[in-house]
């Protein structure tokens, strides 16, 4: 990581305002994005939804290459809630799409590019083509050991929760796992999120300043940061000024 980010701010050596932005010192292991207002970028533009859409996709590319370089450990990107079944099926089926089309392009680079790709979320009622594309992307870069591109697809916080108190219980009645030893750490790892570092850094475009249900536990002392940007319009300036934002924080996790 720290390589990567020496080589970055090498790379940047002729911009002094660059420069000063980003510090090996304090950098977000994990940054966490709720990639929202796509549909908004494509109504003010006269376009259908799906357009934004299909928009957000170039920039999801751009976003994974430029955390890549910057050397972020790992980038979870929210693509679809357990709520977003609720849109009209044609825009689901779009949604539902994009995976496959994302990864027919993009998984050679990746592969290259020694990215480790995870899905956070239910696979079950996913479509069959949705789950072959992400099925094949996690099995072929399973082995890689770069930045963990974690796609939060179908997931829904509370939903993980419940479904983790229910494998809990069952650890327990198998006689797994005893009553006392149960801890925000064995918790944690009963979570679709198991393994991975809660994010440092969340962001969330469009303007929105809520959560929508996106991982509530794992979100406890991370750091926001929101921008009125669409998502189709952001850029790697933007994810920079973020980072650069988080790294002037002061975490205290209660202390002081
Ligand atoms: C985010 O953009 C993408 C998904 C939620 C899948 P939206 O589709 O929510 O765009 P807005 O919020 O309607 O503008
Ligand atoms: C959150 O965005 C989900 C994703 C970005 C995938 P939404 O657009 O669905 O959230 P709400 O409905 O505005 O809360
Ligand atoms: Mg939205």
């Amino acid at each position: 990581m720290l390589n990567k980010l020496r080589g970055h701010l090498k790379s940047v050596q002729n911009d002094p305002e660059s420069m000063d932005q980003l510090t090996e010192e304090n950098f977000p292991k994990h940054i966490a994005i709720i990639m929202d207002g796509n549909g908004r970028w494509a109504k003010k533009r006269g376009l259908p939804r799906v357009a934004g859409h299909r928009e957000g996709m170039s920039v999801v590319r751009k976003i994974v290459r430029h955390a890549n370089k910057l050397g972020v450990s790992i980038l979870t990107l929210y693509a679809f809630s357990t709520e977003n079944w609720k849109r009209p099926k044609t825009e689901v089926d779009f949604l539902m799409r994009l995976p496959e089309r994302f990864l027919k392009a993009e998984l050679p680079t990746l592969i290259k590019e020694n990215v480790v790709v995870r899905i956070t979320g239910d696979r079950h009622n996913l479509p069959d083509y949705t789950k072959r594309a992400v099925d094949e992307a996690v099995a072929t870069t399973a082995n890689n050991t770069g930045l963990v591109l974690n796609f939060a697809l179908n997931y829904g916080s509370r939903s993980e929760i419940i479904d983790g108190m229910k494998s809990l219980f069952q650890d327990v009645q198998d006689g797994k796992l005893a009553i006392e030893d149960l801890s925000e750490a064995s918790f944690s790892e009963h979570l679709m999120t198991a393994g991975l570092d809660d994010p440092d850094l969340l962001i969330r475009t469009s303007g929105e300043l809520r959560l929508s249900n996106f991982m509530l536990w794992q979100l406890a002392y991370s750091e926001f940061w929101f921008t009125d940007v669409l998502w189709p319009d952001f850029s790697q300036e933007h994810l920079e000024e973020a980072i650069k934002v988080y790294q002037k924080r002061q975490r205290r996790y209660g202390g002081v």
